[in-house]
């Protein structure tokens, strides 16, 4: 098989492209990520196969799914044994008491379904539920603290959540092995225990002050009244039982059963809403997935109620109207014409976009190229736009959680899927007896009026909360076919917003660029979500010209630390795979050979 041209880096070289000034003619083509991991150079992060590839955020969970495809099982089996192992590994991210969305592609029939798993709006939910007459949050207090930006903390912020359903439905309708043997390395791993990593280990630490708090969250998370530290080994033994049962009872016990009266007395104990009527009636709901054309490459994700897949398509409507052929990757020419088209793209986000069950959504209107024609008119190479253009203005937050999962067999056949507990430990509440970190997921809904969400998101009308609506997302598992659909690529990130930003990017660094995936996942990005007014930037990622250049334009800079983390699979020509794992976390992809 063709290996693409690996970018040889090490952190040396890393350093040394950071460190040259140059202009735009003689700018190195891209300005790599250093790996977050220092210990590790970038072709840590790639791995090739001619048979199944499965990448995934923790090498346990690549690990998990691989497993599933050397014992005979299919694409489907990986993804779900990954998305259970990862449920362990990355409890930050994602989990049992979170929700997700999975794109699958069968090879045999090019059909492409996708699935909506994500948490629901309890049924005692309304639009005004967190604000006082003031339109302030109400002061909501658990053992005497005042839960502040109760959306975000503790249980009145939890919806009801999907993932048992979704990957449970989804693996017996279209898995090849039994739910016991694609959740038994989860089970493994949540019993014997696995060692606290870098990045777990400092999001305990961020997201202390609420763990604490919570007793059920305290006991799993802390050891001697500290918070675990790297290499400290993480053992869920509630949590390992939970995935037991599951195993052997399929969903039933956690939509009706033991599961689910513990995590409706945890609802009880902290005045969270959800019931026994919400846990029953929770439903896996099939969509038709969002798609698009891009110079001669088929492009398909995830609709809403996600806006990701609308606004990555969007966004390259917007791009494929311009020239691209000799503009270079990193200069302020091409930073400009990203930004601009990010800015457009997430205003009509935060005026359009909703719960299609619930409001009216016009995709296909945003998805046209006549639409794309239309909004480029106010395009002006020599100026910034100004934001306000379409509406107020809001104020930021980040986090790093969520995450994605991308594989393909060695049939062809193809997932890419992302799941969220939304931001890291979600709502920091463990359901006592079950290892279960519910989610915060209502903080994705209008929670104020003129307020933001904790990614600095402003939604609009059709994003209030109702009983049983689904919260908007920006989650875009997406994958890129050939013209004749073949399949060229899976991919996905966590980021919140971001999320939209770092699929965009990867995708126009393979099909504009021609970047090798490892460069594609690990040149450095930016990300504009329209308000707050501002592009950010990940550190060292432009050189003094381009970004004196952006600021004559009118943009405003800010700084972030990293946008994304990028989980990719790819197909070559000759049918062998690259995944990709991106530097920027702890993710390694793993394969499996041809049989
Ligand atoms: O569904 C969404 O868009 C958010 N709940 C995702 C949150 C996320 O990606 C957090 N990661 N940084």
């Amino acid at each position: 098989m063709t290996i693409p041209r690996l970018i040889r880096f090490n952190f040396f070289t890393v350093i040394f492209i950071f460190s040259a000034c140059v202009t735009v003619a003689d700018m190195p083509l891209t300005r790599l990520y250093a790996p977050a991991n220092k210990n590790r150079v970038a072709e840590d992060y790639q791995v090739t196969s001619d048979g199944g590839m499965v990448v995934a955020a923790h090498p346990l969970a690549s690990k998990a799914g691989v497993l599933m495809l050397d014992k005979g099982g299919n694409a489907v089996d990986a993804a779900v044994a990954a998305s259970f192992a990862i449920s362990v590994v990355r409890p930050q991210s994602t989990g049992l008491g979170g929700g997700g969305f999975l794109l699958y592609h069968e090879a045999s029939s090019k059909h492409r379904r996708v699935f909506d798993f994500r948490e629901r709006a309890p049924r005692k939910a309304s639009a005004n539920m967190y604000v006082d007459e003031k339109g302030e949050y109400k002061k909501i207090t658990f053992n005497g603290k005042l839960v502040t930006d109760p959306p975000v903390n503790g249980h009145l912020a939890v919806a009801v959540p999907g993932l048992v359903k979704g990957l449970v439905e989804i693996q017996k309708e279209l898995g090849k092995l039994t739910l016991a043997e694609v959740m038994a390395p989860a089970i493994e791993i949540a019993d014997k225990g696995f060692p606290v990593y870098r990045a777990i280990a400092s999001e305990i630490v961020d997201r202390q002050e609420w763990l604490r708090l919570y007793p059920s969250s305290h006991k799993i998370f802390f050891k001697d009244g500290q918070p675990l530290k790297e290499g400290e080994l993480l053992v869920q033994k509630d949590l390992a039982a939970t995935l037991r049962q599951i195993a052997a009872t399929g969903s039933k016990e956690f939509y009706e059963g033991s599961v689910a009266k513990k995590i409706v007395a945890e609802m009880e104990r902290g005045g969270g809403l959800i019931d026994m009527t919400d846990m029953r009636s929770y439903r896996v709901i099939e969509r038709i997935p969002v798609t698009g054309h891009y110079r001669g490459h088929q492009i398909v994700s995830m609709p809403p109620p996600s806006s990701g897949g609308t606004h990555v398509i969007e966004m390259l409507n917007m791009l494929e109207t311009r020239d691209l052929t000799d503009i270079h990757p990193r200069g302020a020419t091409y930073l400009h014409l990203l930004s601009e088209v990010m800015r457009r793209a997430f205003a009509d986000r935060a005026k359009e976009m909703g719960d299609p069950d619930f409001v009216s959504v016009p995709t296909a209107r945003l998805t046209s190229k006549g639409y794309a024609r239309e909004l480029m008119k106010t395009f002006d190479p020599e100026h910034a736009t100004d934001s306000k253009l379409y509406a107020a203005n809001f104020p930021t937050g980040e986090s790093q959680s969520t995450t994605h999962i991308s594989v393909i067999d060695q049939w062809g056949n193809a997932v890419g899927t992302t799941q969220t507990v939304n931001y890291s430990f979600g709502s920091c509440v463990v359901a006592e007896g079950t290892g279960i970190v519910l989610n915060d997921e209502m903080d994705d809904f209008t929670t104020k009026s003129g307020g933001s969400n904790v990614f600095g998101l402003v939604t609009g009308k059709k994003n209030d909360i109702a009983p049983g609506k689904t919260p908007l997302s920006s989650m875009s598992p997406t994958m890129i076919f050939t013209d004749k659909g073949e399949l060229e690529m899976v991919l996905g990130s966590p980021g919140g917003p971001r999320i939209i930003s770092a699929v965009l990017q990867t995708a126009l660094n393979v099909m504009e660029f021609k970047m090798p995936l490892l460069e594609a996942v690990h040149a450095t990005r930016i990300h504009h979500q329209w308000m707050p007014d501002a592009i950010k930037v990940e550190a060292a990622s432009l050189d003094d010209d381009t970004r004196a250049r952006l600021l004559s334009l009118g943009h405003k800079l800010a700084a972030i630390e990293s946008i994304g983390d990028v989980q990719a699979v790819q197909r070559l020509s000759d049918g062998g795979l690259v995944g990709v794992s991106d530097s920027r976390s702890d993710g390694k992809p793993a394969a499996s050979p041809k049989r």
